[in-house]
């Protein structure tokens, strides 16, 4: 029988502050956070599922992970510490590229903070993983102890597993949580809510359950004579909000703050209310917007962030549905269905509040870009090859694997302009480590298949005539995308131009750290079962220097 929607409260995540306080004065802070196998309950009636969990011990591990919450200028150490068993929970496909361990030392892990700006060593390489005790390491791998330097604007990220080939189902097995970077001498002035009442992170993902309460994931391949356990995308019925399907949340009527987190494989999500109630969008992956908008629907791909306040005063209904209406793979795929368009539920108590915070009118000003400054002009193509059964075989950028050598070498501090055109079906978000992007323009491109056919027999855009190509209708960039992302979508078929910055916005523009070390930085489309697994869309980057 169906679980029943809206009967386990929305939990908030265990926080964890990467910060110290002695004599009054904000320290640097030293943490140990282990992965462990457990249970975890996600919905009243489903028996306890096993999983792979982040926490600071076993007993308090929880899916999603503790939020981590750090403070601007203060470093934070994270010796990220492997516990899990030699088998894993799911299956995978041993066909791919995937970390290998040598022997039976564990399951290969490794975690990178989404949207950090942090060294290389401690970003998270997907060749860096490790297994139980570092008792096996990938050829990546530098060392235990990440340092993140917290020395970005103030904003929301998350951390997640990046292992090789592995993503996938060690995230569908739990490994991922919110990072939050606090600027509060900055945030305060603003006046919107900020206590950890009114501030809550939301990490949305779906999953399919076994009867037993286990995790179901299809294992047999689309194409089992080619992978045979390998199926492209992961997409389940049954939407988990913070480790519980479909839950609820008493909400006193008054703002809130959401940081709401895709943290999917696959499914885009395509947020409104039931009931009317707008959101006020604030923020989106890693940066404030300058000023707040107001939007009926939102729509998120995989590991993208909107930050949001709701004003629970403007509900004309003692209750508010959060519905989803994305169809799945997005933008051509299944049209969504009575389970998988319902997220959660706000139940609005009754009464007067005194609400002290405020909607301002602009929030955080980042020196504006300026695309003329632009160093370099790059062409980013992404096309299939598909097999003869149709299946698609490779994805590749530039028509190279993730195993080929360095093809992006920006230099530290540079401002770049990316052109990436998108030919295959789907919209891919694609996410840069290290650098921050502003999407400027997106174009349709007339003639897809000609261009296509082109580009895979030259691999050239130049020479294969782009422009006789991208000529299409312009599609606006809308509104609250406008801002600092580390993750923007790709529409198929389309070219869309982004300003990609590598260094900070904030007034510190320099690094702390040597960029230009080993093992370097990925970019890659952030569709977990597509990127991080047989699609190898990723390609190494390191930073010579300025
Ligand atoms: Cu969210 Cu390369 O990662």
């Amino acid at each position: 029988s169906a679980l029943e929607m809206f009967v386990d409260e929305l939990p908030d995540m265990p926080r964890i502050k990467g910060f110290d306080i002695v004599n009054g004065v904000r320290v640097t802070k030293s943490l140990d956070i282990g992965m462990f196998h457990k249970t975890w309950k996600f919905h009243r009636d489903l028996p306890p599922t096993p999983v792979f969990a982040y926490g600071l011990s076993q007993e308090t591990a929880t899916v999603p992970g503790p939020t981590i919450e750090t403070l601007q200028g203060i470093h934070t150490y994270i010796t990220w510490r492997n516990y899990l068993p030699s088998k894993h929970i799911l299956p995978w496909d041993p066909t791919i590229p995937t970390a290998m361990p040598h022997s039976s030392t564990g399951i290969p892990t490794v975690v990178h903070l989404h949207g950090g700006i942090d060294e290389p060593q401690s970003d998270g390489h997907a060749n860096a993983w490790f297994t139980a005790g570092f008792r096996d390491r990938g050829p990546s791998w530098t060392k235990e102890k990440y340092h993140y330097d917290n020395m970005q604007h103030p904003g929301t990220l998350w951390y997640h597993d990046h292992a090789m080939g592995l993503t996938r189902v060690n995230i569908l097995a739990g490994l991922f949580g919110a990072y939050i970077i606090r600027q509060p001498s900055v945030e305060l002035t603003l006046q919107m809510p900020y206590e950890e009442e009114f501030d809550r992170p939301l990490l949305m993902f779906d999953r399919n359950f076994n009867k037993d309460g286990s995790i179901f994931m299809n294992s047999t391949g689309n194409n089992p004579s080619i992978h045979p356990q390998w199926r492209p995308e992961y997409f389940a019925d049954v939407i988990i909000v913070n480790g519980k399907a479909w839950p609820y949340m008493i909400v006193r009527r008054r703002r809130y703050r959401f940081r709401i987190i895709n943290t999917s494989n696959a499914r885009f999500f395509s947020f409104y209310f039931d009931n009317g109630l707008e959101f006020i969008h604030i923020g989106s992956d890693s940066a404030y917007n300058n000023k707040p908008i107001r939007l009926n629907k939102i729509l998120l791909a995989p590991s993208e962030i909107a930050v949001v306040l709701i004003d629970f005063t403007e509900s004309n209904s003692s209750s508010a549905t959060l519905c989803n209406d994305a169809p799945y793979p997005f933008p051509s795929g299944d049209q969504v269905n009575k389970r998988n368009s319902k997220i959660m539920k706000f139940i609005i108590t009754a009464g007067h509040e005194r609400d002290t915070t405020r909607l301002p009118t602009t929030l955080i000003k980042y020196p504006p870009p300026n695309p003329t400054s632009a160093s370099i002009t790059r062409y980013i193509v992404m096309y299939e090859y598909t097999s003869n059964t149709d299946e698609p075989t490779h994805m590749y950028i530039n028509a190279k694997p993730f195993e080929a050598p360095v093809t992006e070498t920006p230099k530290v501090g540079a401002t770049e302009i990316w052109t990436v055109i998108n030919l295959t079906e789907d919209t891919h978000p694609l996410h840069i480590h290290l650098g921050l992007i502003l999407a400027l323009n997106q174009t349709k491109v007339v003639g897809v298949d000609e261009f296509k056919s082109c580009m895979m027999e030259l691999n050239d855009a130049t020479k294969c005539k782009v422009d006789k190509y991208v000529r299409g209708e312009t599609i606006q960039v809308p509104a609250h995308e406008k801002g600092w992302k580390n993750v923007y979508k790709m529409m198929p078929g389309c070219e869309t131009t982004i300003l990609v910055r590598f260094s900070y916005i904030h007034s510190n523009e320099s690094y702390p750290f040597d960029a230009t070390a080993e093992p370097g930085y990925i970019y890659h489309c952030h569709v977990s079962d597509i990127s991080f697994n047989m699609f190898v869309f990723w390609i190494i980057r390191s930073l010579p220097a300025r």
